[in-house]
């Protein structure tokens, strides 16, 4: 955790500078986890827009959010010579072969959001991304605060074995932790996925009597929350009303939700950041020094008005 630089600081400041020098003709792999959600497709799109603007020729692979997907494309990449692969990691295990490969061929490897657990940090130049235990410790402190410290939460979680879905759970209960009056009741993986949302918020509607005693909500994305919105009016409860509704994300979908009353609070994942991921790359390949192991994105919490 000590091994980061914000953005803005030092280390990206000066990559930024590269971003108005001519168009670069490096090609780069980039394995996306998939087409989940709002927020995934417009990340999608901004690394293709951002790329073209730049002049890198990007090779993009979609994994539908299986692993096994992402390991052909990465494999795929090393057998293409690619000047560097970026990696958006469905889920943290099972990465340290591949990128073991891709060391042994010189390619250097740069994770985009999602981070990877393995032992040898040696095996990737750097991550790029928001902090998703902030995430999960901003959701908290908003709920703590609106509930003044007493609060039975549901929580929808992401994927199980993916680095936003760990993060965010571990922060969220970091905070939720030190109010003896607040506490998670159910918890449920929606995947990430609007479908998935709605039916796990039908099946604590289920167990819960009509979620009685439930004050709030916490959906580990906006999709799920959004699912859990349509199940809670389907079963003809007022969400953002009868229940406190937080997720993560800030997708425009959610802000309607807001401006509506449906939510109450979103913590904003910035899915325009191939313009910071980029000149990170290929500073780097101008020039490879050691980079500190984590490039942080800052997250904003946003309430309904
Ligand atoms: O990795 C980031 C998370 O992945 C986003 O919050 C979620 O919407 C996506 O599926």
């Amino acid at each position: 955790m000590n091994n980061f630089k914000w953005i803005g600081g030092a280390v990206l400041g000066a990559a930024m500078a590269f971003t108005s020098v001519t168009a670069s003709a490096a090609t780069f792999g980039f394995s996306q986890v998939g087409s989940e959600g709002d927020w995934r497709p417009a990340f999608s799109k901004d690394m293709q827009d951002e790329a073209k603007k730049r002049g890198i020729d990007l090779k993009f692979a979609n994994a539908q959010g299986k692993q096994e997907d992402q390991l052909r494309a990465v494999r795929a990449f090393i057998a293409q010579q690619v000047d560097a692969i970026i990696i958006a990691p469905v889920v943290v295990t099972g990465w340290d072969q591949v990128l073991a490969e891709a060391k042994a061929a010189g390619i250097p490897v740069f994770l985009a959001d999602r981070d990877v657990d393995v032992a040898d940090k040696s095996l990737f130049v750097t991550r790029i991304s928001a902090d998703f235990n902030l995430e999960g410790k901003l959701a908290g402190a908003w709920l703590a605060t609106e509930s003044k410290g007493s609060c039975k939460v549901v929580e929808l979680q992401g994927t199980v074995g993916s680095a936003p879905a760990i993060e965010r759970k571990k922060g969220f209960e970091a905070v939720i932790g030190q109010f003896p009056g607040m506490e998670i009741v159910k918890t449920q993986s929606g995947d990430f996925t609007t479908e998935g949302g709605k039916k796990v918020m039908e099946a604590f509607i289920k167990s819960t009597n009509n979620l009685e005693g439930i004050c709030a909500t916490f959906a580990h994305n906006d999709n799920m929350q959004l699912g859990a919105i349509q199940a809670m009016k389907e079963a003809g409860l007022k969400p953002g009303k009868d229940v406190q509704m937080i997720s993560v994300d800030y997708v425009p979908a959610i802000v309607k939700a807001l401006d509506a009353g449906d939510a109450n609070a979103s913590v904003e994942l910035r899915s325009a950041i191939g313009k910071f991921i980029y000149p990170v790359i290929e500073e780097y390949l101008k020039n490879p020094t050691d980079l500190p192991k984590w490039i942080v994105i800052p997250s904003d919490l946003h309430t309904a008005k």
